[in-house]
């Protein structure tokens, strides 16, 4: 398999769930960039697990170990890799899934493909927590996009069927996708937060689990970042996007819903703001040609309801070769999507950054 990712900005990632620890190497950073680790530090915790009831009991610190590539508080411009050690692991949980493929995750698709040698413990590669690595080089990005005045920020569009309201693809502002960084459930309307959570917490009472949707939007980013073939804004988004455990879709602007409309409707009017094209709708979420427009990008992502749940399930015992029932047991999150946000921004930063260096080099 490769771990591999980037045409200008390359990544590697690698660990499992329950072995000594999960890294990444990113090759490709300028040199020079100053670092602020107390940010990079706030974006791990804000996907690491154990930090409330809304998510799984293992608990650990997610701290990065910067192995190389940054000297005096600066990236040197040689690969930087950084490792973040598991510690909270109770392997025993795990011994059944080595045998019975749990619904909904990947413990069948990943043996037949590494023919049973792949690590299943907690998920092995395919675990959640294989996330940290990419929040980590997120973070790094976002400090480098920050610097040119793009900000990425998402939210929690909906948990279910508890819905919050859209961004404005027109005017959603750099301050408010930077203040929903700060709170443990990101909506705009708060007033939904209560019910959300009670929806989640509902779910894990009766050992089962909801998935949602996440909305992203990419604010500040000038026109003419992308291509359309093959490394458009968009595939170069949904293949990172569609990398994250979890995500089963993703739709730019209107999506889907923009089938619905006339031609009329659905067309973006451009007109002159102090000498700056702009448009007066952004149905095509900031993207036309596979290139950015100017305006924010936004898109949506969704998330699947977590496979793990303690409910008894039907499924086969690989090993025996019959069918049997499972009732799954270790830590699990109820709901993915709250610690899947820092995850999408991060994977945007990733994509947005690796665009860029490729159109402009490091002339950031
Ligand atoms: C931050 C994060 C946490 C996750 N936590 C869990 C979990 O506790 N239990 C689980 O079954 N899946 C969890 N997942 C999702 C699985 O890793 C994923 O569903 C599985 O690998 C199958 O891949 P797929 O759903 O993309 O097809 C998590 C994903 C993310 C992004």
């Amino acid at each position: 398999m490769s771990g591999v990712w980037g045409n200008n900005l390359k990544i590697s990632i690698f660990g499992e769930s329950h072995g000594n620890a999960i890294g990444i190497t990113i090759s490709g950073l300028p040199s020079g960039v100053e670092l602020n680790l107390e940010q990079i530090d706030k974006e791990m915790k804000r996907r690491a697990p154990g930090r409330n009831d809304l998510s799984t009991a293992r608990k650990e610190g997610d701290i990065p170990e910067i192995l190389s590539g940054f000297f005096n508080g600066k990236t040197t411009g040689t690969p930087l890799c950084a490792i973040v050690r598991n510690s909270d692991t109770r392997s025993k949980d795990y011994g059944e899934i080595k045998e019975l493929m749990r619904p909904g995750h990947a413990d069948y698709t990943g043996n037949i493909r590494y023919a049973g040698f792949n690590d299943y413990r907690g998920g092995g590669h395919f675990s959640g927590r294989i996330t940290a690595p990419l929040v980590f080089c997120g973070a790094i990005c976002k400090q480098i996009l920050a610097k040119k005045g793009i900000e990425i920020g998402a939210h929690i569009k909906s948990i279910r069927n508890v819905k919050d309201k859209a961004f404005d693809y027109i005017n959603v502002s750099k301050e408010q996708v930077i203040s929903l960084r700060d709170l443990e459930l990101p909506l705009i309307d708060r007033s939904k937060e209560e019910l959300m959570r009670k929806t989640i917490l509902e779910a894990k009472d009766q050992g089962d689990s909801v998935g949602g949707i996440i909305e992203c939007a990419v604010v500040g980013i000038e026109a003419g970042i992308g291509d359309p073939f093959f490394d458009s804004m968009e595939s170069t988004l949904s293949h990172l996007l569609f990398s994250v455990p979890a995500v089963k879709g993703v739709e730019f602007g209107m999506g889907f819903g923009i089938t619905k409309l006339y031609g009329s409707e659905s067309n973006d009017e451009l007109y002159y703001e102090d000498d700056k094209v702009k448009t007066s709708t952004n149905n095509n979420g900031g993207i036309l040609g596979g290139i950015t427009n100017g305006m924010p990008i936004i898109f949506k992502a969704a998330i699947k309801p977590t496979a793990s749940i303690a409910k008894k399930q039907k499924t086969v015992n690989i090993e025996k070769k019959k069918d049997e029932n499972l009732v799954i047991e270790g830590r699990h999150d109820p709901c993915i999507v709250q610690r899947a946000i820092p995850v999408i921004e991060a994977v945007t930063a990733i994509g947005i950054l690796d665009l860029m260096k490729g159109r402009d080099g490091w002339n950031l």
